[in-house]
């Protein structure tokens, strides 16, 4: 019988088998929430081990392409990728530790990891202490019996710390306990925390890895063996990123290294321009200590002298934009956004005040950059 037109409406054009493989150049979306199967035996195969794929949350190969990537270029043997920088710490930390475990992290981590930790990590039974990693001591006096984990960020965010990676391994190996590293700001351009002995990576690869402001993802990459239990994690918590948010991510993966080698040398030189600038109270720059030279992100504290409303008011071009590494060069005003979550003692003692802006400098000609700072700072003087 002749399919009716309601029907054909969704199984025409199907079903042709091609003479021969599609080889596309790009990998194609797999813009669908499961696969098929041709019969019983086919789909007994999967749970066998031998077919790839079965449901999207449970795996698909455009979050697969992705986690491998990030994987290959922090010399990690696995990866997975997730919906959000957040959820790839959810998954990477649940993957380490569980109820009634300890972890000690920096006391200086973006404000939503502080907040998981704190909040949501704390009422599950896991207890965080938080601590300047830059007296390793003070981490090591707070480790406890149960304590399992050291967490931390490769540059912190907003001021830009450069953590003593080997460090935090040592002292980590020395008592025992797993590392996580969040490796967002200096990517694996600048730093490879996997190589080094971190155990598990985290991305949020809404930032450099994708690059273009245009998704939401996250990666978490390191031991096969704790990569597989936060995949489980990723899986069972439904935190999978979409097919077509892996696919643009893995579409701005691939020019990564150009982009932060043109946005490290505009920060370097926009750092260096600030130096000279007398109404400019602090610039935070990691003008030395990356393996690979700098970041591309640049933090200042403006003087008192400077009226800090005006200043945003006065960037021209450069937009206020609560997130960062984005092709564009944008600000953002820390204290009231991305570190809204710490309790003001805590910013205060950290130097997040009022003054402080964060700038993730893109890819424009770097005087344009300069001269836009230079300006606004210039008009924004108070009387
Ligand atoms: C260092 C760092 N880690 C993790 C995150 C969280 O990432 P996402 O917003 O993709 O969940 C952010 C977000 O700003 C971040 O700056």
């Amino acid at each position: 019988m002749e399919k009716k037109f309601e029907t054909m409406l969704l199984h025409s054009g199907k079903g042709k088998k091609e003479k021969k493989p599609i080889k596309s150049k790009i990998t194609p979306i797999y813009q669908t929430s499961a696969f098929t199967f041709d019969n019983l035996d086919e789909l007994e195969g999967y749970y066998q081990g031998e077919g790839n794929y079965l449901y999207s949350r449970t795996g698909n190969p455009n979050p697969d392409e992705l986690g491998q990537a990030v994987a290959a270029i922090e010399g990690a043997p696995a990866g997975v990728a997730t919906s959000s920088g957040l959820s790839a710490i959810l998954a990477g930390v649940l993957a380490l530790v569980k109820s009634g475990d300890h972890i000690i992290a920096a006391d200086d981590l973006y404000g939503g990891s502080f907040h998981l930790l704190k909040e949501e990590l704390n009422q599950l039974g896991i207890e965080t202490t938080f601590v300047a990693f830059s007296n390793l001591s003070k981490v090591e006096e707070s480790i406890k019996q149960n304590t399992k984990l050291l967490y931390t960020e490769s540059i912190t965010n907003p001021l830009l710390r450069v953590e003593n990676l080997e460090a935090v391994i040592v002292l980590a190996k020395k008592h025992n306990l797993h590392t996580l590293v969040d490796n967002t700001f200096a990517t694996p351009f600048h730093c490879k925390p996997y190589l080094l002995g971190v155990d598990l990576v985290i991305h949020s690869a809404t930032k450099y890895i994708g690059g273009h402001s245009d998704v939401t993802a996250g990666v978490v990459v390191g031991r096969e063996d704790l990569v597989g239990i936060a995949r489980a994690k990723v899986v069972n918590l439904g935190a999978n990123v979409s097919p077509f948010e892996a696919w643009l991510t893995c579409r701005g993966l691939k020019t990564l290294a150009l982009r932060m080698k043109a946005q490290s040398f505009n920060a370097r030189k926009l750092a260096e321009a600030f130096l000279e600038n007398p109404n400019i109270a602090k610039v935070y720059y990691p003008f030395h200590e990356i393996e690979s030279g700098y970041g591309a992100m640049v933090s200042i504290e403006l003087s008192k002298n400077v009226d800090i409303h005006k200043f945003f008011k006065s960037l021209s071009w450069i937009k206020i934009v609560p997130t960062l590494a984005g092709v564009e060069t944008t600000v953002s005003h820390p204290l009231t956004t991305s570190h809204r979550a710490l309790p003001p003692e805590a910013s205060e003692a950290l130097g997040i005040t009022k003054e402080v802006v964060r700038i993730s400098v893109g890819i424009e000609h770097v005087d344009d950059i300069i001269h836009t700072f230079d300006e606004a700072i210039h008009r924004s003087i108070l009387k």
